[in-house]
């Protein structure tokens, strides 16, 4: 290369990313999604939707479902109005960072009020959606504090909405819970206040009930093994006597599915950065994302309903090199309540060609510190490669030392160290769901969070390689901030928030709890913790170690907006192409808060994966993923869609080599 700069000129355009070029990006996307859409595999035979303080119906077009008001309607709550112990009705302030169906209305009271609904016997999904705002000077969002119950079982307990909101980062609250009904009858939903003052009330802004197939979650009474009981010998029973609360629900190695492309229940599966923020460091660094999306499976061991198809066509899987395969334990942390029991159900689908035997491939599962399987072979359980298969454990979650709310139910799977036992020292996980199991009290419910300043650093911040250096991080949070809710207001009028918002929702919270794509939530300023846990921070030394201080034999590239080098960073084992933003332009500066926001959100065929950034003084480095070479050869294939970020994609390829 005699004049790499001046060869790669002509081939490479770096554009200003919020061009028209970038819309090609969006638009396919959103394709994809609409003609994904078949007809569900199943159909709940209840299906309810109330919009509480809502008179009337409302259609949502994303699903077509009428959520129904509980305004003088079959859904109005039950209350002691003779003792002047009306509930009352407000719309959300059109302050309300999210005022959309069913966000947008609420029912309050400073009294008990209870929901019946008419529903048929069997297991059913509830879901409750609360809204945290002020609903008027009588309503402030500090004096809600209360209690739900449902059909028996305590749901939440002195439940603070608004601080759970703010520890976890969210606008909305969305839960989701299982119970049985017993009787053809009804399912009473009751909301109570706390007595702590004289204005506690309580409130709800939408409710859902969707039945789920029999025994999906729950043991059937002709499987007479039971769960396997991690740390025993024994097996447990989930019955129709106790509720569920589901706490964890991923596409693991995936993007995230919503409700829409769930199979007919609406369940969320959260994918990209919502799942990998929950990984220890060295499971972010080292592990792959194996993905066949045209495999067929074949449900041959489970119902075609138990996850979506998508889930089992992508994983994540330890890496390419054995000696590291063996180091370490693809290893996730979640925080849970203590003194719970928990249902961890682990999807998994062999889907490489590679891996067609018994034997291929076998590795070791812990759950909570504790064996769960000595020899996990999915080719063996599922009877061949495309078979998607799930495996369910139960496991209690003592008390952690001192009072500590949260402890950490940890998940690693460790391949296998004996050579002769297996063709491939590794393991791999393609979904993963975990609830809280009712206790012997039938509550569910745990403490409130603390609020966010009060948690420990552990729980709401990223394993230390991929944080944020405390100084720019401040103002860079506020200009992200503004730049995404411009970038939100854009999509709206083009049409494709729906991709947007998934990416959105990737920044939400820590730890926990049911961070569903609220339906209807779209756009407007969402509290913005920054990129922080988004994507790895590289320091100015790192990026000038990889790339002999900006040495000009590393560049493969030369645009308007700087230099592209090819760099290695961890000591050699990763090879990254690496984007040194020149700082002079104020447009310089979006651009790269802009694409760090937009890109550290998204794992999309389409999309080169950005793996950190670097910010120091008027340095502004952007690196990505140059090492899967099955993700950037893809988008040679891809001709109808040639464009990356302004890039083209086939000629930053041909850059590269
Ligand atoms: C909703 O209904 C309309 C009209 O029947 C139909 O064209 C559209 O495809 C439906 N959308 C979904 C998501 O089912
Ligand atoms: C639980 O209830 C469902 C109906 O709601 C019933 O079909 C099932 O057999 C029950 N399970 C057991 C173990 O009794
Ligand atoms: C809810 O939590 C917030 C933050 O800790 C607190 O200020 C507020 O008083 C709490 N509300 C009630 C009713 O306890
Ligand atoms: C996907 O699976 C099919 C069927 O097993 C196989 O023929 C194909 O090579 C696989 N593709 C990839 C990229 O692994
Ligand atoms: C699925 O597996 C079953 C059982 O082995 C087999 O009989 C059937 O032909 C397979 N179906 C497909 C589409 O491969
Ligand atoms: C695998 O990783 C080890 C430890 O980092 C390294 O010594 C070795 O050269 C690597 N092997 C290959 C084939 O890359
Ligand atoms: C993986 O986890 C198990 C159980 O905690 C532990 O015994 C083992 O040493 C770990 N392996 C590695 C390589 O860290
Ligand atoms: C449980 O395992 C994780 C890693 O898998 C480890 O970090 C943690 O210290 C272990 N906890 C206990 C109590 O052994
Ligand atoms: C390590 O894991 C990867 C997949 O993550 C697998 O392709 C590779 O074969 C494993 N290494 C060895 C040498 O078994």
């Amino acid at each position: 290369m005699k004049n790499p700069s001046r060869r790669l000129h002509k081939s490479i355009t770096m554009k200003p990313i919020l061009t028209p070029l970038f819309l090609p990006v969006f638009l396919h996307i959103i394709t994809v999604h609409v003609a994904g859409d078949t007809s569900p595999i199943y159909t709940p035979v209840d299906d309810i939707t109330v919009q509480c303080g809502f008179s009337g119906h409302q259609l949502n077009t994303e699903d077509n479902r009428t959520w129904t008001g509980d305004i003088n309607s079959k859904f109005s709550p039950l209350e002691n109005q003779a003792a002047g112990r009306s509930s009352t009705y407000r719309q959300a302030p059109s302050s309300s960072p999210v005022n959309q169906l069913p966000y947008s209305t609420a029912r309050l009271s400073l009294y008990e009020f209870t929901y019946e609904f008419p529903v048929t016997s069997g297991q059913k999904f509830v879901r409750l959606y609360f809204n945290p705002v002020s609903y008027g000077p009588d309503f402030d969002p500090s004096n809600a504090l209360f209690s739900v119950t449902a059909g028996g079982f305590t749901l939440l307990e002195d439940f603070n909405a608004s601080v759970t909101a703010d520890a976890f980062g969210l606008d909305t609250i969305y839960r989701e819970f299982c119970l049985n009904v017993e009787s053809d009858e009804s399912l009473n939903i009751a909301f109570t206040p706390t007595r702590a003052t004289q204005d506690t009330y309580a409130f709800i802004n939408g409710i859902e009930i969707v039945s789920m197939p029999n025994n999906l979650y729950y043991t059937s009474a002709e499987n007479s093994d039971g769960v396997n009981y991690v740390g025993s010998d024994n097996t447990f029973r989930i019955e129709n006597s106790t509720a569920l609360e589901m706490v964890y629900r991923f596409n693991v190695g995936g993007r995230s599915l919503v409700f829409i492309q769930d199979t007919g229940m609406y369940r969320n599966w959260d994918g990209g950065q919502k799942e990998n923020k929950y990984l220890d460091d060295l499971s972010y660094k080292f592990s792959v994302l194996p993905e066949n999306s045209s495999i067929e499976l074949n449900f041959t061991d489970i119902a075609e309903y138990s996850a979506p198809e998508e889930l089992y066509h992508t994983g994540r899987s330890m890496g390419l090199n054995k000696t590291i395969n063996k180091s370490y334990n693809l290893t996730w942390e979640f925080p849970v309540d203590p003194k719970f029991l928990y249902l961890v159900r682990l999807h998994f689908c062999e889907f490489e060609p590679k891996i067609t035997k018994a034997r291929d491939r076998q590795f070791q599962i812990f759950i909570a510190n504790q064996t769960a399987e000595q020899l996990a072979d999915i080719i063996e359980w599922s009877g061949g490669n495309g078979r998607p298969i799930y495996k369910d454990y139960v496991v209690f979650m003592p008390a952690g030392p001192g009072s500590q709310k949260k402890v950490s139910l940890f998940l690693a799977l460790q391949a296998n160290p004996k050579d002769f036992m297996t063709n491939y020292n590794d393991a791999i996980l393609n979904g993963l769901e975990i609830f809280k199991l009712s206790d012997t009290n039938r509550n569910l419910a745990g403490p409130n969070p603390d609020p966010p300043l009060l948690i420990t650093p552990r729980v709401i911040a990223p394993p230390q390689s991929r944080k944020f250096s405390n100084k720019s991080s401040t103002s860079l949070i506020a200009i992200i901030a503004g730049l995404v809710s411009g970038v939100l207001v854009l999509g709206s009028v083009l049409g494709f928030f729906l991709v947007f918002r998934r990416g959105r929702k990737n920044k939400d919270s820590s730890s926990n709890q049911g961070m569903k794509w609220d339906p209807f939530s779209f756009p407007a300023t969402h509290r913005t913790y920054g990129p922080s846990y988004l994507c790895r921070y590289f320091t100015l030394a790192e990026i000038k170690a990889a790339t002999r201080n900006f040495d000009d034999s590393f560049i493969i590239g030369v645009g308007g907006f700087g230099n592209v080098y090819k760099g290695c960073i961890d000591d050699g084992a990763t090879l990254v192409a690496i984007k040194r933003l020149k700082s002079e332009s104020s447009q310089g500066a979006h651009e790269f808060k802009t694409e760090i926001e937009l890109l550290s959100q998204f794992r999309h065929r389409h999309l080169v994966s950005l793996i950190g950034y670097c910010k120091d003084g008027n340095e502004m480095v952007l690196v990505y993923d140059y090492m899967s070479r099955g993700t950037l050869d893809s988008h040679l294939y891809h001709t109808d869609n040639p464009l990356f970020l302004g890039i083209s994609v086939s000629k930053f390829v041909s850059a590269l080599q």
